[in-house]
Formats: structure tokens, C-alpha cells, sequence
């Protein structure tokens, strides 16, 4: 058997047949007939040109093949066949036919391990755009913020950054994460690994019908054991970045850690220190989407002190009907360290009710040694009222209710 091969499909059930994609491909890969846009797999180098003019989104389709589709199949069809057995859409687990930038999508992949495998989006979600920008192919942003988040005296530099596309479209849904994409290259010649951060804004922008984005980054100081590469480079380029400045970007990214669009939605966050970014996001959806929501947002946030807590001060102001928020410390009492899990177990009987109920969508962002912890207070909770805690987040998996993105 052949190894799987990598091949560009346009999707001919949304295709507009406006010719952008053949206009733009540099290499001539794409061509029609009188019957559909098909894209020559010998042609077709994944320059991604072709992926961010395209109106409809019908050009953003990439499979893993045993045997390539050839033009006359392509020609042919109405709609994307289904990938044989043996094969795999290329992107996020559970999509069948979908594209991603291949180091975002390892990079995705390793930040959602937790979710179990194969990942959902909730039904109710927003369909998101993806891949529309890659590291070869990225857009410009200019930088119109960057303020600091923790306490100047604080042991750890926070800071949001904005980021403004000016008329250019950058469409990003709650959840997503976009690439930065550092100038220069590392010490072996080769360019900078891409770093994914999570948007922090919903997706009109930090202000209603801005074409802007911001990002919750952490300054990270420390090297690799083996020194080849200073862990904290992308961190430390975002964190210096200046009003004006001019970024690369890359992206939107993910395309299941979304939120549901369905006011009975019930919303358990769980995160850590910058972990935060993507409820920022969920919160500030919600507030400006569905103010008379049914459903509640329950925020378990923790971090060192209030002073390190990303938001602390706007978190004061989200009303209690929109959001029930467990702020954690765990280095406020020097004999008490509390992080998020041991919360949880305070709540256990409103958690317990919120488990019980088939709208609630659990979601857990920030320091992958809290999974473990996470994991167990659940267990521990569902012991105590009778829940099948196993079997209740298999069914969450399965319908898009269970989401883990950890680093
Ligand atoms: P601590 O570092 O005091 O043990 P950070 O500031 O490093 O981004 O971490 C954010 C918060 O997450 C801190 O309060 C930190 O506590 C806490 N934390 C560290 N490890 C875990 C863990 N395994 N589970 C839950 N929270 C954790």
C-alpha cells in the first residue's frame, strides 16, 4: 500500500464559479469546464494563494488520498466524494475533508489531546473559516494595543495585545487561534517555529464592528534544557510589539474549541492565567449576542494572586446573571494553595446539576498539568450524585460538548 497523498479539492455544492481561485493560482493548477473549478494535483504546490480570495470558503478543502481524484472525476462531480477507508480529511480529528496549515494542525492537535479523540465542534457553532492565511502566504496586521495586564510589581508580564486587519478581511470565531509568524530565522537557518495563541476577542472585534483582534500573551523568559532555542522568542516578540508595529499573521486556526450558538447553552470555563483568552472571548460573545440568554456562562479562573489574574478588573464587572465566576488563588495564603479542581469540588452539587442537564458544554484552557486535577474533581463530583462520569463526558465528546486545549 502507498503512502497517503495530500490533494486540493474545491467543493462544487458551494463553488460560485466566479473564476477568483483559477484568476489567482500562480502555477495554472486550477481550470473548469462548463460544470465545475477542479484543481490539478501535478500542478498544485499548497502555495495557499488561492485560499483567502475565495468569497465562499468552497476552495478550502485538502485530503489525505490513497489514489488522487483526477480532473475528469473532479469534473464530474456535485459534491465532495467521501475519503476511502484507509484515508483521512487533513486537518482536525473528526473532519472529514477540511484544511489546515499542517504545523497549526500539529500544533492544534497537541493542544486538544485532552478532548479525547475524535473532536466535535457543538452543533450549534458557528461554521468557521480556516486556513486562510498560512506562514508563506500571511497577513498584515498593525499592532494598536499593547497593555499590560498583571501589576507591574507582579512575577509574570501578561499583556493584551491588539491587532487591527484595516480593510482586510480576517474572519475568526470565539475559540480560534491565529499563528504569529516571527521575522527571521533560527539559529540552523530554518524559520522560527509558528506559535498559536488564542483569539481573546469575539468575533466583532474587541469593540462592536471593529476589524480588529487582541491575544492574552504571557512573557515567557526561560531557555530550552538544551539551549538551542529560547522557549520564550515568540512570547517576548509579541510582548515587545509597539502601536504601529506590523505583524505577520497566519490563520484562523481550529476549528471545534467553539462555542455553541444556542441561548439554553449552559458554558462550564475552566482555565488558567492565559488560559483565559478564549472565555474572554465566549463572555464578551454572549453579553453582546444574547444578553437575555437562558443559559449561564460558570467561569473557574485561576492564578497566582489577583494582581496576576488576567481581566481581574472588567471580570468584576460582568453581571452575576451572565456569569457565575470562581476567581482561584493559589498563592495568596501561603498555607492554603487553591487552584481551580479544588473549587470545582466547593460546587460539586451545582456542577452535578449542570452535568445532569444535555445542554452543557464543558471547556478547560490553560496549564496542561491542570487536565489531571480537572479530570479527577469531575470523577470525584459525579461519585458523589450518581452521575456516570466516564459515560457522561463519552456523550459530551460526541456531541461537541466537551473541549479540552491545554499547553
Ligand atoms: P502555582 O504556580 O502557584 O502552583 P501561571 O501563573 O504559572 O500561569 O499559573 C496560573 C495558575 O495555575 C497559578 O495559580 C498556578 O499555581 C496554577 N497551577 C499550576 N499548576 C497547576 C495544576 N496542575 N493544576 C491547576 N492549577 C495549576
Amino acid at each position: 500500500m502507498t503512502a497517503p497523498v495530500k490533494q486540493h479539492l474545491i467543493d462544487p455544492a458551494v463553488c460560485i464559479r466566479c473564476n477568483t481561485c483559477e484568476a489567482t493560482c500562480p502555477v495554472g493548477a486550477v481550470t473548469h469546464d462548463s460544470n465545475n473549478y477542479v484543481v490539478d494535483i501535478d500542478k498544485c504546490n499548497f502555495c495557499m494563494d488561492c485560499v483567502s480570495p475565495c468569497p465562499t470558503g468552497s476552495i478550502n478543502h485538502f485530503v489525505m488520498v490513497q489514489k488522487p481524484f483526477s480532473l475528469d472525476e473532479q469534473f464530474s462531480w456535485t459534491d465532495l466524494p467521501e475519503v476511502g477507508a484507509g484515508e483521512s480529511g487533513y486537518g482536525d480529528a473528526g473532519a472529514a475533508i477540511e484544511a489546515v496549515d499542517e504545523e497549526a494542525a500539529a500544533l492544534l492537535a497537541d493542544a486538544h489531546k485532552g478532548s479525547g479523540g475524535k473532536v466535535r465542534a457543538p452543533a450549534s457553532s458557528a461554521k468557521p473559516r480556516i486556513n486562510l492565511f498560512s506562514r508563506s502566504n500571511p497577513i498584515e496586521a498593525t499592532v494598536t494595543g499593547n497593555f499590560r495586564l498583571t501589576a507591574e510589581n507582579a512575577s509574570s508580564d501578561i499583556r493584551h495585545i491588539i491587532l487591527d486587519f484595516g480593510a482586510n478581511a480576517f474572519p475568526v470565531l470565539e475559540g480560534q487561534s491565529i499563528g504569529i509568524v516571527l521575522p527571521g530565522t533560527a539559529k540552523n537557518g530554518r524559520p522560527h517555529p509558528m506559535r498559536l495563541y488564542s483569539v481573546a476577542s469575539p468575533r466583532d472585534g474587541e469593540r462592536p464592528n471593529t476589524n480588529n483582534l487582541s491575544l492574552t500573551v504571557k512573557r515567557v523568559a526561560e531557555k530550552n534544557a538544551d539551549g538551542s532555542e529560547q522557549r520564550g522568542l515568540a512570547s517576548n516578540y509579541v510582548c515587545d510589539l509597539k502601536q504601529g508595529d506590523k505583524v505577520k499573521v497566519a490563520g484562523p486556526f481550529g476549528s471545534t474549541f467553539l462555542m455553541p450558538d444556542d441561548p439554553a447553552a449552559d458554558i462550564i470555563m475552566i482555565c488558567t492565567g492565559t488560559g483565559s483568552a478564549p472565555f474572554r472571548a465566549f463572555t464578551e460573545r454572549r453579553r453582546r449576542s444574547m444578553p437575555s440568554a437562558h443559559g449561564r456562562l460558570y467561569l473557574f479562573f485561576g492564578a497566582r494572586t489577583p494582581q496576576e489574574l488576567p481581566y481581574f478588573g472588567p471580570l468584576q464587572k460582568v453581571p452575576k446573571k451572565l456569569m457565575d465566576q470562581e476567581l482561584v488563588f493559589s498563592r495568596i495564603d501561603p498555607v492554603k494553595k487553591e487552584y481551580v479542581q479544588d473549587r470545582m469540588r466547593t460546587r460539586a452539587s451545582d456542577l452535578a446539576m449542570l452535568l445532569k442537564r444535555g445542554t452543557t458544554h464543558i471547556y478547560v484552557c490553560g496549564l496542561r498539568g491542570m487536565e489531571e486535577g480537572v479530570e479527577k474533581s469531575f470523577e470525584f463530583i459525579c461519585a458523589q450524585f450518581g452521575i456516570h462520569w466516564h459515560e457522561t463526558r463519552a456523550q459530551m465528546r460526541d456531541q461537541g460538548r466537551y473541549h479540552v486545549e491545554t499547553y
